[in-house]
């Protein structure tokens, strides 16, 4: 058994990635949050943390023998990055965290992105800040999720969010061609993946630096084509 504390663990990524890991019955859950107020259908402690402050988060993890740490905090302002930011430096401080998760879940964010997405800095400086760390660290790239494709008739955590296919309007608005390859996943699969992570910690085996996976493969033509026949 590791204790594993999921900052963000109320959110849609974080509440999958804890529903994943309770499933198993094999680790000690804990949730960060920056209140401490349950979650809806989860019997997990949830935490208050103060993510302003280093020291304090320190002396959680301290207290509660964290071993590995989640974020799954949405990277959406300077603010919940310097949130992470705070989390990884107090992390790297305890002598009981020894492997960190970054919150990422999406593509391979690079320095070439900058020119035309600069929040892509705040995917980057936590890969810095966790290189310069002594802590283990994986990022986990999946794609895009099938979750906005299916919603509401599908089960998910994630709010829903338009892109590329608007179902409601029945309206496509394609980037490219048509004919980029992209690869789809739904989050509960991301949640099951993260899990199997958490387990090969305990079994001692290194994270790679980037955990890639991929479940369907399609082009944005084809996923179009798709919703056509679906919809009628
Ligand atoms: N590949 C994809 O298609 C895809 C889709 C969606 C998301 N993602 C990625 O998955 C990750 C999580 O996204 P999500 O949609 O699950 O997020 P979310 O539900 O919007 O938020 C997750 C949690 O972040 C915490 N939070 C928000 N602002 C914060 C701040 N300023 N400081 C500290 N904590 C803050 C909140 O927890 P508390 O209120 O409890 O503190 C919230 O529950 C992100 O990195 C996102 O880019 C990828």
């Amino acid at each position: 058994m590791v204790t594993v504390a999921v900052a963000g663990g109320t959110g849609g990524f974080g509440k999958t990635i804890v529903q994943e890991l309770v499933k198993q019955k094999r680790h000690k859950v804990i949730i960060l949050s920056r209140k401490a107020s349950p979650v809806k259908d989860l019997d997990v402690p949830v935490l208050a943390a103060d993510y302003s402050n280093p020291a304090s988060l320190r002396t959680l993890f301290t207290d509660e023998q964290v071993e590995i740490v989640i974020s799954a905090i949405i990277m959406a302002s300077e603010q919940s990055n310097q949130a992470q930011l705070n989390l990884i430096e107090a992390a790297a401080q305890t002598s009981s965290v020894e492997r960190f998760m970054p919150s990422e879940f999406g593509v391979n964010y690079t320095p070439e992105m900058l020119s035309f997405h600069p929040a892509a800095a705040w995917w980057l400086s936590a890969v810095s800040a966790l290189r310069a760390s002594n802590m283990q660290f994986t990022r986990v790239m999946f794609g895009w999720l099938t979750d906005f494709l299916g919603t509401p008739h599908f089960p998910s955590n994630l709010s829903g969010f338009k892109y590329v296919l608007d179902f409601e309007n029945r309206r496509a608005a394609i980037p490219g061609d048509g004919t980029d390859s992209i690869t789809f996943l739904h989050s509960r699969d991301v949640g099951r993946y993260v899990a199997a992570l958490v387990d090969e910690a305990e079994d001692g085996k290194e994270w790679p630096e980037i955990s890639a996976f991929a479940g369907d493969r399609m082009t944005w033509g084809e996923a179009v084509k798709l919703a056509e026949e679906v919809t009628g």
